[in-house]
């Protein structure tokens, strides 16, 4: 496999056929923001949190090839500024209440808005409602905190090969939909040690009676940047995708 090499805010970073952007970048030690991309899944640039400046055009860099000589633009105040924005927006429009979420210090969203310095947002709430799913014993479904990333609607098809989950509607009307009879977590075939269980970036699918277990203080992004954290898994997936 051959290397090349691209520059990202002018650092010189190389990378192998095939790979994209934030594939390299991430090998490389560089961070860009993400939220729908996770190394082990093939992206689908929803969220567009991972937008970066190529050779003067904004492109998501979870989907666009990487190639020889671009110059790739990451941590700039502008593109930093939108992603704030789009962080923001993500809080608007759903009921995100860090203080009192079973996930807060282990969530990546809120990870995400502490990395670009979120620190409130200029836009009216949206309290949208929706419908919380109780009905699993194991499981929590809170759609107050989904972000329609789709990871665990991936992780379910492509990996635990059920497909519990899919997206349905469109803008502030869009939903996580449960295929089962019933509609309802508690009549499918999800199990709490499913894919579809950890790749959740939000409080949104939560394992029952885990709670508070790891205190406020020694969680994840407690420990390590959102930034060192997603190298390491990065560089775990391409590990074991190389066969190392
Ligand atoms: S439940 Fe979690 S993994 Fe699934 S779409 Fe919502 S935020 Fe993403
Ligand atoms: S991470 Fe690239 S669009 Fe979401």
């Amino acid at each position: 496999m051959s290397t090349h090499s691209f520059t990202i805010d002018d650092q010189p970073v190389s990378f192998k056929d095939g790979q994209t952007i934030i594939q390299a970048a991430l090998a490389a030690g560089i961070f860009i923001p993400h939220l729908c991309y996770h190394s082990e899944f093939k992206p689908h640039g929803s969220c567009r949190l991972c937008t970066v400046e190529i050779n003067g055009r904004k492109m998501p860099a979870c989907t666009t090839p990487a190639a020889a000589g671009q110059q790739v633009l990451n941590h700039t105040a502008e593109l930093n500024g939108l992603r704030r924005i789009l962080v923001q927006m993500l809080f608007i429009e759903g009921n995100h209440f860090c203080p009192s979420c079973e996930k807060s210090g282990n969530c990546r969203l809120q990870a995400t808005g502490y990395w670009l310095q979120m620190l409130d947002t200029p836009f009216p709430h949206f309290f949208p409602r929706r419908e919380l799913d109780a009905s699993h014993p194991d499981v929590l479904l809170d759609r107050d905190r989904c972000i329609f990333c789709e990871l665990c609607v991936h992780a379910s098809r492509d990996v635990d090969h059920k497909n519990v989950f899919a997206l349905s509607g469109r803008g502030i009307h869009t939903r996580l939909i449960v295929d089962s009879p019933s509609g309802k977590l508690g009549d499918s075939n999800l199990s709490a040690t499913d894919k579809a269980m950890q790749v959740c970036p939000t409080g949104a699918l939560l394992t029952r009676g885990e709670a508070f277990h790891t205190p406020i203080g020694k969680r994840l992004y407690d420990q390590q940047s959102i930034a060192e954290s997603s190298f390491k898994t990065a560089a775990a997936t391409f590990k074991e995708q190389a066969g190392e």
